[in-house]
């Protein structure tokens, strides 16, 4: 495994590859690398030549009041993981190697970044966009692989390579779950032993949301108000939103029909954990 650390070898290393006639799948993270990570490498491993997974804590998508400074950094770990999971290159830029002084180009995808997440968190979707807008054109990559678990990080950035004519395919992999049901995430190990024990109910509840819509409840308050009683009753998290959106544009729906996402945010003392769910009505 090679570790590059600037853009203009990394592009210099793909564009022989590319000559050479390789796929290059491509993997971004932010690292505290789990099996949600490993899953997806697992996936661009089988499926290219050449697999990329680049580790950047982007500054970009948090807010000042969020945890950028004392977000999990593991590079040690995380190489050793990259090794195991065949990876060819592991990309691990500076702050600086990305953000050069005198930064001012930003990419914005508009009305689906203003809801769900984006509502709590302003400005976030702009910068995963652009970071990721920016890590296409260094990595160059054939695919794109992105976990559901961030549904609409997701959903944003597929619209972005639309949008903008991205040559890149980028496919959406499937949420990797704790034996409770909880969502992995670099950002469970923040959860103190109660929360992190209550923090199962967000994935029981969505998945009673789910049942209920199978029964026959197409009713979005109904569906809502089931959730939102269930966790609150079950648990201590603070309930940031539940919403139920249609699931390729994550607009709110007026009534469930269709591919639709049962999506929630809630905080756990300090930390914001989320999760959706797909039903097919
Ligand atoms: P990060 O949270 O490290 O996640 C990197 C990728 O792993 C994302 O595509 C995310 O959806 C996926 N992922 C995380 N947890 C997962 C799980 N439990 N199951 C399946 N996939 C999972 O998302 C980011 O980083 C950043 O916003 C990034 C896209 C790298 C831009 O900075």
């Amino acid at each position: 495994m090679r570790v590059i650390r600037s853009v203009r070898s990394i592009q210099q290393f793909i564009k022989k590859a590319k000559l050479a006639g390789k796929t290059v799948g491509f993997v971004p993270t932010m690292g505290a690398l789990h099996d949600g990570h490993r899953s997806l490498l697992r996936r661009c491993r089988r499926e290219n030549d050449i697999v990329v997974l680049s580790v950047f804590v982007n500054p970009g998508q948090f807010g000042p009041k969020e945890d950028f400074a004392k977000y999990p950094r593991r590079e040690q770990t995380d190489k050793k993981l990259a090794k195991k999971e065949k990876v060819d290159i592991m990309f691990l830029p500076s702050v600086k190697e990305m953000y050069p002084g005198g930064y001012l180009t930003y990419i914005d995808v508009e009305k689906m970044t203003r809801v769900l997440c984006g509502k709590s968190r302003p400005g976030h979707f702009k910068g995963v966009t652009t970071v990721v807008g920016k890590l296409l054109n260094i990595v160059m990559p054939d695919t794109l692989y992105l976990g559901q678990k961030d549904a609409q990080q997701a959903a944003a950035l597929t619209r972005m390579t639309r949008d903008l004519n991205f040559p890149v395919i980028v496919k959406i992999c499937p949420t990797v779950r704790e034996a409770d049901g909880l969502a992995m995430s670099s950002r469970n190990q923040y959860l103190t032993e109660r929360a992190r024990g209550e923090a199962a109910v967000l994935y029981r509840s969505l998945k009673e949301g789910r049942q209920s819509v199978i029964a026959g409840n197409h009713s979005v308050t109904a569906i809502i108000c089931k959730i939102r009683s269930r966790i609150t009753r079950e648990s201590s998290g603070r309930i940031d939103y539940v919403e139920c959106v249609d699931a390729g544009t994550v607009m709110p729906l007026k009534k469930i029909q269709g591919k639709t996402m049962i999506a929630l945010a809630v905080w756990f003392g300090k930390t914001r954990l989320i999760d959706n769910i797909i039903v097919h009505a």
